[in-house]
């Protein structure tokens, strides 16, 4: 009786604590481990060949650095939230991209490398809870809903997140037009 209760507050405990767990960032290099497949659509190559992969790098040019001063901003580009926010993932959040990381923990820098850029967890939200084999395949067939895990299935409202006038080099954007040039769907069967 005794343990029948224990395990029941257990269970009832630790669906809470599911519901209540934050999705932390875990970076592209994780994703890419599963995604990178020729037969499966090759999600990985298909982003480091886009221009999200690069927004990092857009930040150090000369263009970027008279963008920051002629914004009166008082670091370079690469250094400046401003510009970051929409450079790389999970800017301003605990477990997203830092400025500074302890170059001694090997772990923390290459964790920090892989958010450098607009990555998969930019559109599709903050890995740790999705991004098990089990999980992602119970997603994949529909006993999990992709929203309780913090899976983000991408829509225009995601995309203007970014793509908006806030960006100092602002551009029209069309949904249709820019979703076909970072698609990277599977194959079709
Ligand atoms: C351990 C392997 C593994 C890892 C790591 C992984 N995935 Fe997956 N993912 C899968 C599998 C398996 C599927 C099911 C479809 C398939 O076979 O490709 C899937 C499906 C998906 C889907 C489609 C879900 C749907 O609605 O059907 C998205 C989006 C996705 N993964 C994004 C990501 C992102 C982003 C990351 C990194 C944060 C990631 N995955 C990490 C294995 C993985
Ligand atoms: C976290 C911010 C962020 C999000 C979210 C985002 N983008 Fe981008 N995107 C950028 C940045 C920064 C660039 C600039 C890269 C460059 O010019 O090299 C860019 C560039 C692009 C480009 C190439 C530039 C061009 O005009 O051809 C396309 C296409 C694009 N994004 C499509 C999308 C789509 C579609 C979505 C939503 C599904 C999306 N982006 C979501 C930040 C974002
Ligand atoms: C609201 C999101 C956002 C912010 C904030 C932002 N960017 Fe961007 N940036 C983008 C997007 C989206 C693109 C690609 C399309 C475009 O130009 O709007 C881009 C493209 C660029 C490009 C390449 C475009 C070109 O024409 O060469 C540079 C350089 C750049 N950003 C620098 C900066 C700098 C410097 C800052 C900070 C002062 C900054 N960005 C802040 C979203 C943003
Ligand atoms: C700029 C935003 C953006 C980025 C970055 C991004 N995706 Fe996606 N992803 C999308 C959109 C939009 C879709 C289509 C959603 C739909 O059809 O419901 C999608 C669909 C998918 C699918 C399902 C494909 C299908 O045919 O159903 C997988 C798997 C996936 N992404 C994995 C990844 C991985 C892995 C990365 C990083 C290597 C990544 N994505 C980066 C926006 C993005």
């Amino acid at each position: 009786m005794r343990s029948a209760l224990t395990i029941i507050l257990i269970l009832a405990c630790s669906s809470i604590y599911a519901q209540d767990a934050t999705a932390e960032y875990v970076g592209v290099k994780k994703c890419k481990m599963c995604h990178n497949k020729a037969e499966n659509g090759a999600q990985y190559s298909k982003w480091e060949e886009s221009a999200h992969s690069k927004t990092f790098d857009l930040l150090l040019t000369d263009k970027a650095k008279a963008i920051a001063k002629a914004k009166g901003l008082k670091t370079t580009p690469d250094q400046a939230g401003e510009c970051l926010q929409c450079h790389v993932t999970g800017w301003g959040e605990v477990s997203g991209y830092q400025l500074t990381v302890d170059q001694t923990d090997r772990k923390a820098v290459s964790q920090n490398e892989a958010l450098q850029a607009v990555g998969c967890e930019s559109c599709h939200g903050a890995g740790s809870l999705y991004k098990s084999k089990s999980v992602m395949l119970a997603i994949y067939e529909g006993q999990t809903e992709a929203a309780s895990v913090g899976l983000v299935k991408p829509n225009e409202a995601v995309c203007l997140g970014c793509h908006n006038e806030k960006s100092p080099t602002a551009k029209p954007f069309v949904f249709a037009e820019h979703a076909a040039k970072i698609a990277h769907p599977y194959p079709a069967e």
